[in-house]
């Protein structure tokens, strides 16, 4: 009986304790996507159709898979991608997730709808942390959170670029899933068969979006759907040059996240971006757009000499990381493996979920006879 984090043993099995635990509209804003969900489905399948050729008798008893991301070493071609909204899936929410990341001394990302705040986190945490901007209509909370994040040390920048408008979520329209969460007629229900998570969001710390509510009301006391949100805060006249402004007025490592073109990628290294995240928001924006992984090679080809090319998107297993190292990733980060954990069982949860998949990455490397990430290139690889 899949009751508790020890019989998870991969994604999936996290991915239905989640489902027991959370009220519906919480567990579908997760696990859903945008129109169809042909990309969010793509983003995994897309692994799947490439095999790796391993080698044997390597000498294979110690190895080493940590490599330098945006300056920083870190123990694992693995990390946390910011996620938005945290406490609604456990009630440690990005805390949680800081502290397993800290554990592992790789990156993990907060989200401009956070619900913990930069200070908080730059406090709490010293392993390398992301601050992730939406840029906003209102200059005075761009500059806020970039003031912030420079005061409390984070090591990174990342700018979504992919959100311009909100993607069609329709899971989201047909549970009525807004930030913060209406408990009404429709989802009662649900919000009652699960008490646990109704007693803590009623009765543990207010839920707040601590970098927005001193700018916007939405998403803290205004009901919002996330897609709303994008659609009506967010900037639509942005343009490379605002990019350029924001990275001098941040002065530290820029990471772009949401890029899918070679076209795009040269802008970054011209922006002075030190790393890219090849994301389609987990097909949670444009559906129909290509998996990251699909589009990695002409990519790295292009770019990957000069810039930290990520692959995010779509990784459920060790083996997935393997395959996007092999065309040249520098590393790979990831939403969903870890959200579904944080909701099945807060920072326990949220540890097991990467110590699984670290395993996976070691068996995998010994399997494949690799001593170092460096081993890994297009050669272990056939396209079926
Ligand atoms: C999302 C944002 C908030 O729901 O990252 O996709």
């Amino acid at each position: 009986m899949l009751n508790s984090i020890k019989n998870c043993f991969n994604t999936e099995d996290f991915r239905k304790l989640a489902k027991r635990k959370l009220p519906f509209p919480v567990f579908h804003y997760i696990d859903g996507a945008a129109d169809d969900e042909v990309t969010l489905r793509r983003n995994t399948q897309a692994f799947e159709e490439v095999d790796l050729i391993p080698n044997v008798l390597k000498g294979v008893e110690n190895i080493d898979i940590s490599t330098e991301l945006m300056g920083k070493r870190i123990s694992t071609p693995l990390f946390f991608s910011p996620t938005a909204l945290q406490r609604l899936f456990h009630h440690q929410g990005e805390i949680a997730v800081g502290k397993a990341a800290q554990n592992f001394n790789t990156f993990f990302g907060i989200s401009s709808l956070a619900t913990a705040s930069i200070e908080e986190i730059g406090e709490k945490f010293s392993s390398p942390k992301i601050f992730q901007m939406y840029i906003h209509k209102d200059k005075g909370l761009n500059d806020s959170m970039i003031e912030k994040c420079k005061i409390n040390n984070f090591d990174a920048l990342a700018i979504t670029l992919d959100t311009i408008v909100g993607g069609n979520r329709e899971r989201d329209l047909r549970t009525g899933f807004t930030s913060p969460p209406k408990l009404d007629f429709n989802s009662f229900l649900s919000y009652a068969f699960h008490p646990e998570w109704t007693l803590n969001y009623l009765f543990r710390k207010k839920f707040e979006l601590p970098q927005l509510q001193d700018f916007v009301s939405e998403g803290t006391n205004i009901n919002i759907s996330v897609g709303d949100y994008f659609s009506t805060m967010l900037d639509q006249s942005i343009t490379w040059k605002d990019i350029e402004e924001i990275k001098n007025q941040w002065g530290g490592h820029l990471c772009l996240k949401g890029i899918m073109s070679v076209e795009d990628a040269k802008k970054c290294i011209d922006v002075g971006a030190t790393a890219i995240m090849i994301s389609n928001h987990g097909g949670r924006q444009l559906d129909g757009s290509r998996a990251p992984f699909d589009q990695l090679a002409e990519i790295v080809d292009a770019v990957g000499d000069k810039i930290d090319v990520i692959c995010d998107g779509g990784i459920r297993r060790g083996s997935h990381v393997l395959k996007a190292l092999s065309l040249g990733a520098k590393a790979c980060s990831g939403g969903r493996y870890y959200l579904y954990a944080l909701a099945a069982g807060g920072y326990e949860g949220t540890l097991r979920a990467f110590q699984l998949i670290q395993e996976e990455i070691i068996r995998d490397m010994k399997l494949m006879g690799c001593n170092s990430l460096k081993d890994l290139n297009k050669d272990n690889l056939r396209f079926r």
